[in-house]
């Protein structure tokens, strides 16, 4: 049995003001899924302490360098985001992909330096509108799983999968629930015995009216969600649907 995992991506948004806020507003039922909240880097101290105040919310950044420490200026190594509490860490999101030029050899390294520093890596995969269109999705997730070549039975107890559609993520557009189950159940598959433990969320567009037909699916765990883990009422609301 799978536990349910609802994680925020927070992206380049909030303030002082705004993490105080969110936390003051945000209340989990007990016996929800597990939560996690992935605020920008600058954050991550004062969401650890207002977090830690109500029991079962995770702390996760949205990126880490791929190497451990040294003369790398603007990078944040695995093992200080361990340091101040932090427990997973999202790589090879498709903005970092995209716009930030990360190839999947760069992910692949991100994932083994997560791990390195006992973070629980949230690998991101997906296809583009162009790449679903032209009937290329199994083979794209295909190769961004498969260059991650840490993704073995012995990494996969401590690693999230999150299948993130290029064309719905920040567009309104959301998989509907059989598009994600169909990449979710390949996805599982890919990954052999050991993925039927593995935890694989969905992401783009997850909304409190959307959630639950999605966590309905069999192999959809979760959720890695964006513009709507910006609301506390509305994020506690995906929460409890998971
Ligand atoms: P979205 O973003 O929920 O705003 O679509 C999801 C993500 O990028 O992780």
């Amino acid at each position: 049995m799978r536990t349910p995992l609802v994680v925020a991506n927070w992206k380049m948004n909030g303030s002082r003001e705004f993490v105080e806020q969110f936390f003051a507003a945000f209340k989990l039922a007990a016996g929800t899924a597990q939560v996690a909240i992935c605020p920008p880097f600058p954050y991550l101290p004062a969401a650890a302490g207002l977090s830690g105040q109500q029991g079962g919310i995770a702390l996760g950044a949205q990126n880490l360098s791929e190497r451990d420490q040294g003369a790398f200026t603007g990078e944040v190594a695995g093992a200080m985001l361990r340091d101040i509490g932090v427990h997973y860490v999202i790589v090879g999101h498709s903005e970092r992909r995209s716009l930030f030029g990360e190839t999947s050899d760069l992910v692949a390294q991100k994932f083994i330096a997560a791990q390195r520093a006992d973070l629980i890596p949230i690998l991101c995969v997906g296809e583009t509108l162009e790449q679903r269109d032209s009937g290329n999705t199994f083979d794209v997730i295909r190769q961004q799983l498969q260059a991650v070549a840490g993704l073995t039975d012995a990494s996969l107890d401590r690693a999230v999968v999150a299948y993130e559609p290029v064309w719905a993520i920040g567009t309104g557009v959301t998989a509907t629930p059989q598009q994600a189950q169909e990449v979710h159940s390949f996805i599982r598959d890919s990954l052999g015995s050991a993925g039927q433990n593995v935890q694989v969320l969905y992401g783009g567009s997850v909304k409190s009216d959307n959630a639950e037909a999605l966590f309905a699916q069999d192999d959809i765990d979760g959720a890695l969600v964006g513009g709507a883990s910006l609301d506390p009422e509305e994020f506690a609301k995906i929460c409890r649907a998971a």
